[in-house]
């Protein structure tokens, strides 16, 4: 995954590069690194295994001087987390530094050449291979460093987001895409890189999103950015003006990001929903179903394509457009569709769904059902990330960047969009009466006030409940109908910031196998609101009880049974059965967050993850 910045310009560049790898740390952060050309010992190159803090403290009292450099937060894919394998990565000559997000394939044919040709490796990484290579080229065949860069990405199958500067040319800085995510500011007489945009934005509005196979040349006195591809042919691009404040990237006050975020997601489903849902005028309008409309209501099939939350909020999707627009929906892995001999046509439509829009399965299965001649709908949140401009259409879920490892918002919004697009579907193929219609357009709408209330009544208490569940080793969520992907969400946060074993199944499943493991010692969270399934929960809440299991329900305000049976209970509002996972969720992030919390684990940067998997 990684995350990569650079700069070039009038100012020191190295409080603008670690100010933009603790931007993009979500992005990976098992090792840092930086390299720069300083005034007076020329290039520098500092890393180390950690965070980046922890590289703040190794060059403490060096020499981090000078206008030009690059700097990156790493999630290693090759090779392990250490000092040396950590980015920026050197020539041999000591010529040329790398930063490097991506895997190169083929990386192990070309070090094998090179090495019977005499070069020496350091490393353990697929990144020094090509630093080497361009090197190799570069002094071979004696051409500047664009033609060798140029000439090595010929060579090489893979992806990759790069920046490279030559020890001799502190004036230049030459940067590649090709499936891993990298932008380009453009200031007032400096350039900036980032794999995305928040380590920019706090200098310029104005960026460039490069396409896959571009190339820039940033020349510090230069006005512009001149960009390439690999064979040398001019390439125009669009500069773009972001619409992103600092305050959207900082905790505001709260201790962690993960907390802000799920207390965020009031505010961020009502921007989600402005200007897409009326409830004075009863309506739900999507430009993308007006614009695609007979793409969307003819439709045979969909078929979600998603990884993690953004499978989970599919599940949840599927439901929604069949139930209320009468059309079959698969949802797919993205990670097993990429690689399956999918039966799909154009009269197909592929829903992709992803946070980050950068999930290489995610992009990869678009790319697919698009060469099968599917229609794609995306539903993102990273604004010109790259599987929105994949896409033939779309939605963003615009909750504002999400920064914490573990989904939260996002999730909430995926629902929120999901839900608006079977309901606009649904109305313009006359699939749904006008008063279900109505109810659900009241109730959407009245969604984020729930969620505030709900915030307030359970924080607390559920902060009280955690602390009871420290001890446990694993956890069972389940869940029904509606709520069985928010039983596998809540699982799935809880393992990923307290590193508890937790899994989540459709309840009924539990007699089939999971019931097996309870014991006294066993936690297990039901979704047990009172809705269509109930008396079917009451009756595995029974079961769970008559093994001594211990229970903590999530419940409706007006239940009585299950608050008795249970060890523990939150209330929910109530709400239509279709919309309660955008309630029902909020008590599980809280209670995956307040349990990491209290075992001590670092939240926001769970170990092993990345927020943005950019690599397969
Ligand atoms: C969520 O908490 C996870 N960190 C992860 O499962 C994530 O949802 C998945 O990697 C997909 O990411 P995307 O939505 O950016 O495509
Ligand atoms: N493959 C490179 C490494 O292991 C970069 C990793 C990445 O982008 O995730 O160092």
């Amino acid at each position: 995954m990684c995350g990569i910045v650079g700069y070039i310009g009038k100012r020191q560049a190295y409080p603008v590069l670690i100010k933009g790898l603790k931007r993009l740390e979500y992005r990976g952060y098992d090792s840092a690194g930086v390299a720069l050309i300083t005034e007076s010992s020329g290039l520098q190159v500092y890393k180390t295994k950690g965070k980046v803090a922890d590289l703040e403290k190794y060059t403490d009292g060096k020499d981090v001087t000078g206008t030009i450099g690059i700097a990156h937060t790493r999630w290693a894919t090759h090779g392990e987390p250490n000092s040396t394998n950590a980015h920026p990565h050197i020539s041999a000559s000591g010529q040329l530094a790398i930063i490097h997000n991506g895997i190169i394939e083929n990386y192990a044919v070309l070090k094998d050449q090179l090495m019977e040709k005499g070069v020496e490796f350091r490393s353990d990484t697929d990144t020094e291979v090509l630093v080497q290579l361009i090197d190799y080229i570069r002094t071979k065949k004696n051409v500047d460093l664009l033609t060798s860069v140029r000439m090595a990405l010929r060579m090489v199958i893979g992806a990759y987001a790069l920046a490279i500067i030559d020890k001799d040319n502190p004036d230049q800085i030459i940067a590649a895409r090709q499936s891993s995510p990298l932008v380009v500011g453009i200031g007032d007489g400096e350039f900036f890189l980032g794999s995305d945009a928040s380590p920019i934005v706090e200098y310029t509005d104005k960026v460039v999103y490069l396409d896959d196979q571009d190339i820039a040349v940033i020349n510090r006195n230069s006005d512009h950015v001149e960009f390439v591809n690999v064979n040398n042919e001019k390439i125009d691009h669009e500069i773009k003006k972001i619409n992103l404040n600092l305050s959207q990237i900082e905790k505001g006050g709260y201790p962690h990001f993960m907390l802000k975020e799920i207390f965020e997601q009031p505010q961020c489903l009502m921007d989600c929903m402005r200007g897409r849902v009326n409830v004075d005028l009863n309506n739900v309008v999507l430009s993308a179903v007006i614009d695609y409309r007979k793409e969307l209501i003819n439709a045979r099939r969909f078929i979600i394509v998603a990884c993690g939350t953004s499978w989970h909020a599919g599940l949840i999707g599927k439901q929604l457009i069949e139930n209320f627009c009468q059309i079959p929906v698969e949802v797919e892995y993205a990670s097993e569709f990429r690689y399956s001999n999918p039966v799909i046509d154009n009269r197909d439509v592929v829903i992709a769904i992803s946070q980050s829009g950068e999930t290489a399965d995610t992009l990869a299965a678009v790319e697919l059902a698009k060469k099968r001649g599917a229609f794609i709908f995306g539903i993102c949140n990273a604004i010109g990330s790259s599987i929105p401009r994949a896409t033939n259409t779309g939605s963003y879920i615009h909750v504002g960047p999400e920064i914490g490892v573990a989904s939260t918002k996002a999730f909430t919004g995926q629902v929120t969009v999901l839900t608006m697009l079977s309901l606009a579907i649904a109305k313009a193929r006359g699939t749904i009466e006008n008063h279900e219609y109505e109810t659900l357009v009241r109730e959407l709408n009245a969604i984020p006030e729930k969620q505030k209330q709900l915030l307030d009544e359970c924080n607390e208490k559920i902060h009280e409940i955690a602390k009871i569940f420290t001890y446990a080793r694993n956890f069972l969520y389940l869940g029904r109908g509606y709520n069985y992907p928010v039983a596998l969400e809540g699982a799935l946060k809880l393992k990923e910031i307290s590193y508890i074993h937790a899994e989540g199944y459709p309840a009924a499943e539990m007699k089939h196998g999971p019931i097996a493991l309870i014991d006294e010692e066993m936690p297990v969270v039901v979704v047990a609101t009172k809705n269509a399934l109930y008396e079917k929960l009451m009756s595995n809440i029974q079961e769970i009880k008559a093994r001594k299991g211990r229970v903590i329900a999530i419940v409706s305000k007006d239940d009585d049974k299950v608050r008795e049976l249970a060890d523990e209970y939150i209330e929910l509002p109530k709400t239509l059965e279709c919309l309660e996972p955008l309630l029902a969720t909020i008590p599980l992030q809280l209670m995956a967050y307040y349990i990491a919390v209290a075992k001590g684990k670092d939240v926001d940067q769970p170990r092993n993850l990345a927020k943005s998997v950019t690599v397969e």
